[in-house]
């Protein structure tokens, strides 16, 4: 236990922002959040009856162009402030795509995002979201090679990296090609996207957890590639302890018994995205409209400052 605590401790010195926020500027980004609140919360409601009109318990063809909601959350606005890109970043094998999932065990998860411009709390968009996550045993596509039950740093060692050398999107440490559970795909003209995925299982260290950047500025290629400019944030989305315990007794999930999984609670780095007022978690519904172990739903609506300055990916 000791161990795994300064393994954590270590692994966000390493990974967490190399810069910490000033008090005043996390003040700044929660009275940005609190402002777009009521914003935030009426989004989401117009985007649930737009979907359901009544509100009712209909059961719904899920469409992939068309995305849909719940019920009104009023702590949603996201700004993922101080919140890290990971070691598994890794953009060559990001696809403009609006299902991920490959195919890959687990239960399939609709993520439904809105984006909004935190100076005005308006919807924002084409603004491209790109989302990477493990599988349902902990790997990561393109990193496959690497094994999820072992700490990152005894990894490092394993693979006789100091930690002091590795440098995020620097240091190289992909295996393979695999693409599954890489995404992006733009928001519509309501500032609204949706994105099929499997709901993600865990790796050493770290609560279950979905990556994603925001592009305010991007360009798709003949080629299928997209070079993107300005990434104005860079964050973890995370789901409530008891849809994760839930789901984790499932098969494929529950065959992961070689490590133990890592609760919100305990996980550095989701405190940190919590930190002044910012909600990073899933509100969701269960796709069929009675049971999330066949399906979930899960919705959020991201703040982003378009105006941010590209280089600071923080926020
Ligand atoms: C950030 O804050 C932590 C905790 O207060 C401190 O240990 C660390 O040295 C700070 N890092 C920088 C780069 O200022
Ligand atoms: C919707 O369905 C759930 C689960 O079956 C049920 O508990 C709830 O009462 C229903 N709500 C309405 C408004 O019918
Ligand atoms: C939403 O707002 C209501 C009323 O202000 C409050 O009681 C509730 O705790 C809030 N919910 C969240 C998740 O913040
Ligand atoms: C997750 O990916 C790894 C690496 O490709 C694979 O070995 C494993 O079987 C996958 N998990 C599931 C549940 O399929
Ligand atoms: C795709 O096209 C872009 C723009 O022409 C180019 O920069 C990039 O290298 C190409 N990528 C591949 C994999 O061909
Ligand atoms: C998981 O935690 C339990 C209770 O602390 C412990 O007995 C068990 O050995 C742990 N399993 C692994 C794989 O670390």
């Amino acid at each position: 236990m000791k161990f795994s605590v300064a393994i954590a401790g270590l692994l966000s010195v390493t990974l967490a922002h190399p810069e910490n926020l000033s008090r005043r500027e996390v003040q700044r980004r929660s009275a940005i959040s609190k402002r777009c609140e009521p914003s935030a919360a009426n989004f989401n409601r117009k985007r649930m009856e737009k979907r359901w009109p009544g509100g009712g318990n209909t059961t719904y063809q899920i469409q992939a162009e068309a995305p849909y909601f719940d019920s009104i959350q009023n702590s949603t606005c996201v700004l993922s402030p101080i919140t890290t890109e990971g070691p598994y970043v890794w953009p060559r094998s990001q696809t403009l795509r609006q299902d991920m999932s490959e195919g890959q065990p687990g239960v399939p998860l609709w993520m439904d995002i809105g984006v909004i411009d935190v100076t005005t709390c308006e919807p924002l968009p084409n603004v491209l979201l790109n989302f990477w996550h493990c599988n349902a045993t902990g790997s990561y596509s393109s990193f496959t090679g690497l094994s999820p039950n072992i700490g990152f740093v005894e990894l490092l060692d394993q693979l006789g990296i100091d930690v002091e050398d590795f440098e995020i999107g620097v240091t190289d440490l992909h295996t393979d090609k695999t693409t599954f559970h890489r995404g992006m795909w733009p928001t519509n003209d309501g500032g609204v996207m949706e994105m099929k995925t499997t709901f993600p299982g865990f790796y050493s260290g770290r609560t279950l957890h979905i990556h994603v950047q925001a592009y305010t500025d991007w360009t798709l290629h003949d080629n299928g590639t997209v070079s993107s400019g300005n990434i104005v944030s860079t964050g973890q989305l995370y789901f409530d302890e008891s849809l994760s315990a839930q789901l984790m007794a499932l098969e494929p999930y529950a065959s992961h018994t070689q490590i133990n999984r890592t609760t919100n609670s305990i996980d550095s780095i989701y405190e940190g995205g919590l930190e002044g007022g910012y909600n990073p978690v899933f509100s969701v519904v269960a796709a069929d409209g009675k049971d999330y172990e066949n399906g979930v739903i899960g919705f959020i609506t991201i703040g982003v400052d378009p105006n941010a300055d590209g280089v600071d990916n923080s926020m």
